[in-house]
């Protein structure tokens, strides 16, 4: 499905999400409008926990927030039971505004600020995810300042380059994240976390990339993880209890994209990590995934309205929509690919081809090169699916473009989950000319 599970046509033709049809939802909410169906999210969230579960009872499933997070999103994930992941201070904020359970939060990030780090101990949450030495030795230095303990995990680059778009990889060697394998750092590290006595060692920590279909990474990844964790147990003595096999399992963007389920891939997981503990005779390790886009990217569509329509006989047809880049970067920064469909007119066959434009004042600015759509008119309302992840979390202000509302759908019901962004807030943090004189030196 790249629709959510709620999607449907109903008696007018329209298309319909959690009970709500769009075309209404596109009058009263504006456009471009980002709609969630919490059906879907909350069906994903449930499919992992009991995937995992089933199969390995210590299992723990963290969301991974830099995907799409809201506060409404993380009374969602807490309500389903999973854990947060966050990777900047501004994550951890929403999260701790939400009332998130702090000990249920990972906090991730190649740099973490100093001011990250501090809020992150201030917070007391569960586990910070350490990528570097020079984080190690500020960390232990911070703990100590603050007269806590706390656990952190070491994240380690494997050496594994899954097949995915090049931007999205971060498990290869020339990674700027973690801690290398292959040169030796990473076990140097890891007797350094040992000495060190104002942080905890929770376990190891490893991801490889993002929209993943290939599960055999995974399994590759997980040998050599488990094999560097024999490794310290050899050579130290300390048993790693937790591992932590990062995100990626990618979703269906297209029609024609087969990835692999979530119980095909709780599988994978769960079952690689106990055969190579059986191989080492090592005790199973408790085991933690982080699952972000596969948990929402399904769950959300954008709507758009057309405005402008160019036909350039001979050469292709233009139609225009109210948003683009700055609601969904994801086709310029990968040359990702979408559906589409005209949400008034659900039930007609696409016919002709046309390439799907942005507003932006950039001819790159395109959202589909060439789609096959039903016959288009101006003020048609047009729907991309697939938009849930790394659609509003990457959206930005460019043109001076207020950032669209997020609405949550369910059961005929809707409501802003995140309100659009007004001028007024676009220009909210500006200040004239010569205001400078104020603080004059
Ligand atoms: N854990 C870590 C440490 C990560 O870096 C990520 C994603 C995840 C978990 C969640 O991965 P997921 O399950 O969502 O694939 N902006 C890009 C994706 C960047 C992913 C960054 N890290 C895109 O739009 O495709």
């Amino acid at each position: 499905m790249v629709l959510p599970i709620t999607a449907g046509i109903n008696k007018d033709n329209h298309l319909e999400i959690g009970g709500c049809d769009v075309v209404d939802l596109a009058k009263v909410f504006g456009t471009p409008l980002f709609v969630m169906d919490e059906v879907t999210i909350r069906t994903q969230c449930k499919k992992y926990f009991s995937s995992f579960q089933k199969l390995n009872k210590d299992t723990e499933v963290i969301y991974a927030s830099k995907a799409f997070i809201s506060l409404a999103m993380c009374q969602i994930i807490q309500e389903e039971g999973l854990s947060l992941d966050v990777s900047s201070g501004g994550e951890l904020y929403l999260a701790k505004k939400a009332g998130f359970p702090p000990k249920k939060i990972f906090m991730h990030g190649n740099n973490k600020t100093p001011k990250e780090l501090d809020l992150a101990l201030e917070m007391g949450i569960g586990c910070i995810v350490v990528d570097s030495e020079n984080e190690l030795e500020r960390l232990d230095k911070m703990a100590a300042e603050k007269g806590i303990n706390p656990g952190i995990m070491l994240r380690i680059t494997p050496g594994v380059k899954p097949s995915t778009h090049n931007h999205i990889q971060t498990g290869q060697v020339d990674s700027k994240f973690g801690f290398g394998l292959a040169d030796g750092v990473a076990l140097k590290a890891i007797k350094k976390a040992l000495e060190f006595k104002n942080v905890y060692l929770r376990g190891l920590h490893v991801h490889i990339g993002s929209q993943i279909f290939a599960l055999h990474s995974y399994t590759k990844a997980i040998e050599i993880i488990m094999n560097f964790a024999k490794q310290i147990l050899d050579e130290t003595g300390f048993s790693i209890s937790e591992i932590n096999v990062g995100g990626g399992l990618g979703i269906k963007y297209e029609a024609k994209d087969e990835p692999s389920t979530i119980e095909e891939y709780a599988k994978v997981i769960v079952k690689g990590i106990q055969k190579e503990a059986e191989k080492y005779g090592m005790v199973c390790p408790k085991i933690l995934v982080e699952p972000g886009r596969s948990i929402v990217g399904n769950s959300g569509v954008t709507l758009y309205t057309i405005g402008t329509i160019k036909e350039i006989p001979g050469i292709r047809t233009y139609i225009s929509v109210d948003g683009g880049m700055s609601d969904n970067l994801r086709p310029m920064l990968y040359g990702a690919k979408y559906e589409a469909l005209i949400a008034n007119k659900a039930n007609l066959k696409p016919k002709a081809k046309v390439t799907v434009a942005g507003k932006h004042c950039e001819s790159g600015d395109v959202l589909i090169k060439e789609i096959k759509l039903s016959p288009v008119e101006v003020g048609d309302i047009l729907c991309t699916p697939a938009t849930g992840a790394y659609g509003y979390m990457m959206a930005n202000n460019y043109n001076m473009q207020p950032r669209p509302a997020v609405i949550l759908v369910k059961e005929g019901r809707a409501g802003e989950i995140i309100r659009r962004e007004t001028y007024e807030d676009v220009v909210r943090l500006e200040r004239p000319l010569r205001w400078q004189i104020e603080y004059g030196v």
